[in-house]
């Protein structure tokens, strides 16, 4: 083969090598995952770290919600770790809901925030507050082209709305673990614990306008465990998937006992299974409202689902999900790390 045809052959595999590589990252996602860990939390963050092809984790910030900061802070950190993922920083929010007083459910996700022996992590928090690491980030990104999974109370992204709006420019969409409609909530008999512990922040960015997709229990205990599902995650034979299926095995069964369930629900693993795999979902757009008077209905998420008020569809409401195939997601996963 002459040397014509042989440059012409490398220019052309190193052209084809680019595009590929330009479209790989295309297809990745920016993301930025905000937290409260919280058991279902660390679930979502094993299966968001394992999916660096789909996901690039810019960062995890982390907030006040199943236990107080520091130890939702401590364990963002752990995941990460047992994910052998240093490389993506963790940036500490708000010790506090915007206006009501703090709650917590140490009751559900254990004292230290999990129910599996805890840690002190090797590597620290990022410097600065997550707040201010929202605004510097979404302000300087490219328009619609950061996603945000918000597995907590939505604190961190409303003060930093309030601080600077102009950051949602910046946002392609916020996918939310919370609210509930058909089936009740978990906290009260009428809402769901992330938007009851903190209604005020998801009333302000609801007005915002960011594109908006809602995970609610509607759809996440319909995604329930069971004892073989949770037996292939321990049979995977290495460590993350003995750390879910230990984790997996206590957190559920509050649930199971309450519900009258054969399995538990990982609510916000459902989001991330959502950005990796949308067609496992269905739902609707819909008008939400979510109230924060006082009283009965406090925290409770009311989406309009029959369009009875005809006013405008700010949410994506999803009802549907595949439990088996969001299974094989997780597993298949969490079969890549260590
Ligand atoms: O209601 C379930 C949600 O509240 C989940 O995000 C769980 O981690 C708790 O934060
Ligand atoms: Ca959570």
């Amino acid at each position: 083969m002459n040397a014509f045809i042989r440059t012409a052959l490398r220019s052309l595999l190193l052209v084809s090598l680019t595009v590929t590589t330009a479209l790989a990252d295309e297809a990745r996602r920016d993301l930025i995952i905000d937290t409260d860990p919280g058991a279902d939390d660390v679930v979502a963050l094993l299966l968001a770290l394992a999916s660096p092809d789909e996901l690039n984790i810019r960062a995890i910030t982390t907030v006040a919600g199943n236990v107080r900061l520091e130890k939702t802070s401590r364990n963002a950190r752990l995941a990460r770790e047992w994910a052998g993922r240093e490389d993506v920083p963790v940036y500490a929010g708000s010790p506090r809901p915007l206006l009501r007083t703090p709650i917590y459910a140490a009751d559900i996700h254990g004292a230290e925030g999990l129910p599996i022996p805890v840690h002190e992590p090797a590597k620290g928090l990022a410097p600065g507050s997550a707040v201010t690491y929202l605004i510097d980030t979404l302000r300087a990104a490219p328009p619609k082209s950061v996603t945000i999974a918000m597995l907590g109370p939505q604190t961190n992204l409303a003060l930093a709305l309030i601080q600077a709006p102009e950051i949602v420019k910046g946002i392609k969409e916020v996918v939310v673990m919370g609210g509930a409609h058909f089936n009740g909530g978990n906290i009260t008999p009428v809402a769901e614990f992330n938007l009851y512990a903190d209604p005020h922040a998801a009333q302000v960015v609801l007005a915002s306008g960011v594109p908006l997709t809602y995970i609610p229990l509607d759809v996440t205990h319909k995604v329930l465990t069971s004892q073989a599902r949770i037996d292939k995650l321990q049979g995977l034979g290495n460590q993350a998937g003995k750390t879910v299926a230990d984790i997996l095995n206590e957190y559920v069964k509050r649930d199971m006992e309450h519900y009258g369930l054969s399995g538990g629900p990982i609510h916000d693993a459902s989001v991330i299974a959502y950005l990796l795999r949308p067609q496992l979902f269905s739902g609707r757009s819909v008008h939400l409202e979510v109230d924060s008077r006082e009283g009965l209905t406090f925290g409770q998420s009311v989406p309009d689902w029959y369009d009875g008020l005809q006013q405008p569809k700010n949410v994506t409401w999803i009802t549907e999900g595949d439990a088996q195939g969001f299974f094989d997601l997780l597993t298949e996963r969490l079969a890549k790390l260590r």
